[in-house]
């Protein structure tokens, strides 16, 4: 992330809030502008958030190990997502994408249906993620670090649950009603 997290916390309580919604009706047209818009907005942030999350997580947790509240094995929670999500989204964009772009019907049930249960099991993630982190919450003397890392993560949720959304019903659905 060209920016670092701690440089913001504070200021605004979203990172990019004019990219949360598009506002866009995405519904019913061809697939390659909605694919093109899912990487370059959601794939290409996810790959620059996780890297900045984790290392703020490495830091809090090694600063605040013993205070209450301290999201131990956080780090490593989000370096699993991150890995499992990157295997996902590679798999998207090499397998799935293309043949929704081809617009190759008769063969989509079976990578569309993986898909939706790796999304589900991102979405299990990030309810472990809330019940890690309290919900996103900061302790109220949490230090700059460590409010900048749940300002990320605030942002990161919401961007893959936007993600998800944006997959599961209107790019799958859309396509899936091809077959
Ligand atoms: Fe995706
Ligand atoms: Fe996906």
């Amino acid at each position: 992330m060209t920016v670092l997290l701690e440089q913001i916390a504070g200021s605004a309580g979203c990172l990019c809030p004019q990219m949360g919604q598009t506002g866009q009706n995405w519904s019913g047209g061809t697939p390659d502008a909605l694919i093109d818009h899912i990487i370059e907005r959601y794939h290409t942030r996810h790959r620059q958030q996780f890297p900045e999350c984790i290392r703020l997580a490495t830091l809090v947790e090694d600063a605040h190990r013993d205070k209450p509240g301290c999201p131990r094995g956080l780090a490593d929670h989000l370096s699993t997502l991150a890995q499992e999500l990157e295997c996902h989204m590679m798999k998207e964009e090499r397998v799935l994408f293309p043949m929704l772009r081809r617009a190759s019907v008769g063969q989509l049930l079976a990578p569309v249906s993986m898909m939706r249960i790796e999304h589900e099991q991102h979405r299990e993630a990030l309810d472990h993620l809330d019940y890690m982190t309290g919900d996103l919450v900061p302790p109220q003397d949490a230090c700059r670090q460590w409010q900048a890392l749940y300002v990320g993560l605030r942002q990161l949720r919401e961007d893959l649950m936007e993600h998800i959304a944006l997959e599961n019903n209107i790019l799958f659905l859309d396509r899936s009603q091809l077959t």
